[in-house]
């Protein structure tokens, strides 16, 4: 197996940084547009040879040093009893987002049965991926999954998440709590389908104050990640928020923090408690721009990193739709090209 990856994640020392980056599976690809064209994107995650199929694309097409599942954070709400639909430009809705007590007390906590379909998928993406790279599995964590459960969708602002959080801290604790058990057993499912590493996505944390993170979102997390299976299966912690609350994020005993694009990097490593590793950040905006802004940008990214074990190159968030693919390869060829 290509170790590249879970070198640097154990803190390893590596001859290049590793590459993958978040949504690699996804719109800014011509190829999945073939296949998006045919199916809903739910139909897409719930069927193991077309969510194999583009877990795969950016394996074949791009190099990249790891697979992330095909899936989205929002199954686990779905197997809750969200009553989920993804429209084109809108993006995720529920049609029955949670105000209520009754509404909090609706939703299932055992639900792996309903989950079984990501286990098959996971099996059939390992016999593709034949040994070559390792697979990373995912889940939301608990905040950001709950605010698309309370606000119905996606939000701005999270006007109606932080009045239920404030309003109602014990039912939002109750439903966080409800949500955490879940994504330890999601998660364990994962590990035992076979991914060779997990990622928790808390990407709108940083919507939340200092006091309010810890109590509404770091303590689920650390809950989350006590929980796991994770014997050689790394576990990487992110959320966009990170270059405050990494620190905080680093109690929960993660392997990897994946840093936003605020932060200075080495700033954050050299922070942070020996052993844990860091994954980031470019912003993803960079990849916009001219080939030979890009270069320069990952150069520099890595003379700032030179020396460091623990280091995976990422983006700061997720590859938009609209960059050009073209600018995507050329950006995984640079840092397959480097040598510390
Ligand atoms: O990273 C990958 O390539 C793996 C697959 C993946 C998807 N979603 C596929 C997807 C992963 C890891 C996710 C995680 C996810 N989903 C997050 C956390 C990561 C992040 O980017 O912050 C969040 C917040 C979601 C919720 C979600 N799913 C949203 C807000 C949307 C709509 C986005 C938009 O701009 O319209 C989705 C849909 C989604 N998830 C798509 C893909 C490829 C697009 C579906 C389509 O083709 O219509």
């Amino acid at each position: 197996m290509n170790s590249l990856f879970l070198d640097a994640a154990f803190s390893k020392q590596t001859e290049r940084p590793p590459v993958w980056m978040m949504r690699q599976a996804g719109r800014f690809m011509p190829q999945y547009w073939e296949i998006k064209n045919k199916y809903s994107f739910l139909e897409m995650c719930k069927t193991p040879e077309i969510a194999a199929d583009v877990t795969m694309l950016p394996i074949d097409l791009l190099g990249v040093d790891a697979a992330i599942l095909f899936s989205d954070i929002l199954v686990t709400a779905e197997a809750m009893g969200g009553d989920l639909s993804f429209t084109q430009g809108v993006g995720p809705r529920f049609s029955n987002p949670v105000q209520t007590l009754a509404d909090v007390d609706a939703l299932q906590v055992e639900v792996t049965d309903r989950l079984q379909y990501v286990a098959d998928a996971i099996k059939v993406i390992q016999q593709r991926l034949d040994g070559n790279v390792p697979l990373i599995g995912f889940a939301g964590a608990p905040f950001t999954v709950m605010s698309y459960l309370v606000e119905g969708g996606s939000s701005k602002d999270f006007k109606k998440t932080k009045l239920f959080i404030h309003n109602q801290p014990q039912l939002a604790h109750s439903l966080l709590s409800k949500i955490a058990k879940v994504t330890v057993d999601y998660l364990n499912l994962q590990i035992a389908a076979g991914v060779n590493a997990v990622q928790i996505f808390d990407s709108w944390a940083l919507a939340l104050s200092w006091n309010d993170y810890q109590e509404f979102s770091h303590r689920y997390i650390a809950e989350i990640i006590s929980g796991l299976n994770r014997k050689d299966i790394p576990v990487i912690s992110f959320c966009k928020g990170s270059s405050v609350f990494a620190p905080v994020m680093a109690e929960a005993k993660p392997d990897v923090i994946s840093v936003d694009w605020n932060a200075d990097l080495l700033n954050i490593k050299n922070s942070l408690p020996e052993g844990i590793a860091v994954q980031g950040n470019l912003d993803p905006h960079i990849l916009y721009a001219e080939k030979s802004v890009i270069k320069r940008e990952i150069l520099r990214l890595f003379e700032r990193m030179r020396g460091q074990n623990g280091f995976i190159f990422n983006l700061g968030h997720g590859i938009m739709p609209d960059i050009p693919f073209d600018h995507v390869k050329y950006a995984i060829e640079v840092v397959r090209d480097f040598r510390y």
